[in-house]
C-alpha cells in the first residue's frame, strides 16, 4: 500500500479548468457555452498548452465533445472547421501532461457510460492503476493511457449505481486517492455541471442565470467578479439558478463569497505583478508536488518513472549530469548531495562542452540531464552524444513528452507545472527536489543508506514547502526594500562555500539576466586567489552562509571571508541561518531563513536572491519576465 508525500494541506497541480451553465434559452443566449468555455481557457492556457477539449449538453440531452493535441488554437481550428451545436451547459480544459503523452486520445474531456458522461481532470490520481484494474476486469475499456479516463469511468459506474450524478461524484471523491478536481457534465442532465477537489484548485463564480466553475478566477474574470472559496474534499454542483456545496459526507457546507479586484491581465498571474513573482510564491507548491506521491508506507522510495535495469544502477561507477543555465545550477547543488549520499563521483558539466571535451562516459555511467523544457538543444545533443557512449541517461525535467525525456532511458518529472517566466525560479528550486530523490533512491539501491537515514532525509524535505513559504511570508519585505535602495548599483558579488556555492552562482545569473547588471557568484574560498581585487569601497556582497550544524569549520571561514571584504569596504548582506547572531556584527544586513540541514539549505537561501533580483529589476522599469535577448526555451546550439 502507498502513503503519499503531502507536506502542505493544498497541493496545486496544474492544468486549467472551465465549466459553465446558463438558463438562457439556445435562441436568444447572449452567452452560449462554447464561448464562455472557450474564452475561460484562453485565459488559463498559462496552466498548461499541451491540449485542449471541451463538452457541451445540449437542451436536447445531446453531449458534444472536441478535443485536440496541442495549444488552444488547435481546438478553435478543429471547431471552426467542425463546429458543435449550440448549449448552455460545457465544461473545457487545457492539459499539462502528467499520466499519458500529448496526444488527441489523452486530450480531456474523457467520457464513460456510453458516451453520455464527460469528465475533466486536473491533478493526479494516485490509485488509478489499482481502480483501472478492477474497471477493465468489469469489462470496461480505456482510450487513453490516463488516470483522467478512469476517474469517468468510475464515476459512471457510481451514476449508475446512485442515479444522481452529485452523488455518483461524491461516492467517487471518497474512492480516489491523490491529488485532483473534477468536473464532470452528463447528457441526461442538461443544465448542471459537478464537481469535486482534493489537494488541487477550483473557485466558483456566481452570475445572474448564470454560474461558473474554473481553476481560478482568471476561467470567469470577463463575466463575473463574484467568487465562491470551495474547501477541502467538498462536491459542488451548478445549475443556472443554484450553486450548491456539500462536504464529502453530504452535508450542505457554505463556501466563502468575496470579490474580485484584479484586472484580467492580473488575474492570470494569481494577482501577482508578474509571472515571476507568481512563481517564486509558486514554490512550496512546486516542490510539494515534485515530492508527491514517491514514496511508500514503509519509508521506501519509489520511483515508478525509473525504467532503468537496477542491476545497471546498483553497478554505475560515475554519475554525469548534463545540464544548461539554472538547470546546471541545480546540478551542482545536487553534486554534493550524491556524492555524500551513494559515495559515486558526481560530475556537473555545461551540456554544451560536454561532448566537444571527448567526455570519458560508458556502459558504468549515469548520465543526468536537467531541463526544465525538456527542449534546450545543448542537452539534447549531450543526450544523444552520452547514449551514444553506451551511457544511460535518466532526464529530470517539468514538460512532459518533450524531446530530452523521450530521448532519455528514463525520466522522472518535476510537477512545477508551466513556468512562465524566462528566469527560472520555481524549476530550480523542483530540480533540486528531484535530483534529491534520485540521490536517494540510488542510496537505498545500493544500499549505502540505512532506510531510517533515507527516512530522516525525506522527513526533513518534507517540511522544506512550509519553510519556502515562511521565507516568503517573513522576509520578502526586507529583501524588498534592499533590492529598492540598491537599484543603483552596478555590480553585485555573491559569495558562497559548499551548496552556497551554486546557490551564489543562481544569485549571480538571476542579476544578470533580469537586472542586466554586472554579478559574479564565487566560491568564498576563491576571493583571495584574485577576486579579492574586484572589492571596493561600497561594493555590495551578499554572502551565502552555511549553518553552525553544518560541515566542522565551513561556518568559520565562511565568517572570515566576510571579514575579508568588510576589510575593504564591502556593503556585506549576509543570508543566514535563524539563531545565527554570530554572522550580525559583521553584516551590514541579515536576511534569516529557517534552520534546515546543510543539504537542503540551498533550497531556502536561494529565494531571497531570486526575490532580490526581481524587485531590483523591476525598481529599474525592466520586464522580468522577458528580459532582453533571452528564450525561455533556448532550441539552437
Ligand atoms: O529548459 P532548460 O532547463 O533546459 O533551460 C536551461 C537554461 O536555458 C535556463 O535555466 C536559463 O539559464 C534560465 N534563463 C535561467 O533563469
Amino acid at each position: 500500500m502507498r502513503t503519499y508525500l503531502t507536506p502542505l494541506r493544498k497541493i496545486r497541480l496544474m492544468c486549467g479548468i472551465v465549466g459553465y451553465v446558463s438558463k438562457a434559452s439556445v435562441d436568444n443566449a447572449d452567452h452560449s457555452a462554447l464561448d464562455v468555455v472557450l474564452s475561460g481557457l484562453k485565459r488559463l492556457e498559462y496552466r498548461g498548452y499541451d491540449s485542449a477539449g471541451v463538452a457541451l449538453v445540449t437542451a436536447g440531452g445531446e453531449l458534444e465533445t472536441a478535443k485536440k493535441a496541442g495549444k488552444l488554437s488547435a481546438l478553435t481550428d478543429e471547431l471552426a472547421e467542425h463546429p458543435l451545436p449550440a448549449a448552455q451547459t460545457g465544461i473545457g480544459h487545457t492539459r499539462w501532461a502528467t499520466h499519458g503523452g500529448p496526444t488527441d486520445a489523452n486530450a480531456h474531456p474523457h467520457l464513460a457510460d456510453g458516451g453520455k458522461l464527460a469528465v475533466i481532470h486536473n491533478g493526479i490520481i494516485e490509485n488509478f492503476a489499482h481502480l483501472k484494474a478492477d474497471l477493465v476486469a468489469e469489462g470496461v475499456e480505456f482510450l487513453s493511457q490516463t488516470d483522467t479516463e478512469v476517474a469517468a469511468a468510475q464515476l459512471a459506474k457510481n451514476f449508475q449505481t446512485t442515479g444522481d450524478l452529485t452523488e455518483a461524484m461524491r461516492v467517487t471523491a471518497t474512492q480516489l486517492e491523490g491529488a485532483f478536481t473534477l468536473l464532470a457534465v452528463h447528457a441526461d442532465a442538461p443544465g448542471t455541471v459537478v464537481a469535486a477537489r482534493r489537494n488541487s484548485p477550483l473557485v466558483i463564480g456566481l452570475g445572474e442565470g448564470e454560474n461558473f466553475l474554473g481553476s481560478d478566477v482568471a476561467a470567469f474574470i470577463d463575466y463575473t467578479r463574484t467568487a465562491v472559496e470551495i474547501g477541502q474534499d467538498e462536491v459542488v454542483t451548478i445549475t443556472p439558478d443554484a450553486v450548491v456545496i456539500t462536504d464529502i459526507e453530504g452535508n450542505e457546507v457554505q463556501g466563502t463569497q468575496y470579490e474580485v479586484n484584479w484586472d484580467t491581465a492580473a488575474a492570470e498571474k494569481g494577482g501577482f505583478a508578474s509571472f515571476m513573482d507568481k512563481e517564486i510564491h509558486d514554490q512550496p507548491q512546486a516542490v510539494a508536488d515534485t515530492l508527491l506521491g514517491r514514496m511508500d508506507t514503509d519509508g521506501k522510495l519509489a520511483l515508478d518513472e525509473m525504467h532503468i535495469d537496477e542491476t545497471v544502477l546498483k553497478t554505475i561507477d560515475k554519475i554525469v549530469v548534463i545540464a544548461c543555465g539554472t538547470a546546471a545550477y541545480a546540478g551542482q547543488v545536487a553534486r554534493y548531495a550524491i556524492e555524500h549520499w551513494c559515495r559515486v563521483p558526481v560530475e556537473v558539466e555545461l551540456a554544451h562542452e560536454f561532448r566537444y571535451r571527448d567526455p570519458v562516459v560508458n556502459e558504468k555511467t549515469l548520465v543526468v540531464a536537467i531541463s526544465q523544457s525538456g527542449e534546450t538543444m545543448d542537452t539534447i545533443m549531450a543526450v544523444r552524444h552520452a547514449r551514444q557512449q553506451g551511457a544511460k541517461v535518466i532526464a529530470i525535467c517539468n514538460t512532459y513528452g518533450s524531446t530530452i525525456p523521450r530521448e532519455s532511458d528514463a525520466a522522472l518529472y518535476t510537477h512545477a507545472g508551466p513556468e512562465i517566466a524566462v528566469a527560472s525560479t520555481k524549476a530550480f528550486l523542483s530540480q533540486v527536489v528531484a535530483c534529491y530523490l534520485l540521490g536517494l533512491y540510488l542510496a537505498q539501491l545500493r544500499g549505502n543508506k540505512f532506510r531510517d537515514e533515507i527516512a530522516a532525509i525525506l522527513t526533513e524535505l518534507q517540511a522544506i514547502p512550509a519553510k519556502v513559504q515562511r521565507v516568503l511570508d517573513e522576509d520578502k519585505e526586507q529583501v524588498l526594500a534592499l533590492a529598492r535602495r540598491n537599484q543603483d548599483v552596478d555590480s553585485v558579488l555573491f559569495l558562497g562555500r559548499h551548496v552556497g556555492f551554486p546557490v551564489a552562482m543562481e544569485g549571480a545569473l538571476k542579476l544578470k539576466e533580469l537586472a542586466y547588471i554586472h554579478a559574479e557568484g564565487f566560491a568564498a574560498g576563491e576571493l583571495k586567489h584574485g577576486p579579492i581585487a574586484l572589492i571596493d569601497d561600497g561594493q555590495l556582497v551578499i554572502i551565502v552562509v552555511p549553518s553552525k550544524r553544518g560541515r566542522d569549520s565551513l561556518h568559520a571561514k565562511v565568517i572570515s571571508n566576510i571579514q575579508e571584504v568588510r576589510a575593504r569596504g564591502a556593503n556585506t548582506v549576509v543570508i543566514a541561518e535563524e539563531g545565527d547572531e554570530e554572522v550580525r556584527e559583521f553584516a551590514s544586513e541579515v536576511i534569516y531563513v529557517p534552520e534546515t540541514t546543510t543539504l537542503m539549505a540551498p533550497l531556502l537561501t536561494t529565494v531571497p536572491l531570486q526575490i532580490f533580483a526581481m524587485e531590483l529589476a523591476t525598481a529599474k522599469g525592466l520586464d522580468v519576465d522577458q528580459p532582453r535577448n533571452l528564450a525561455k526555451s533556448v532550441t539552437v546550439e
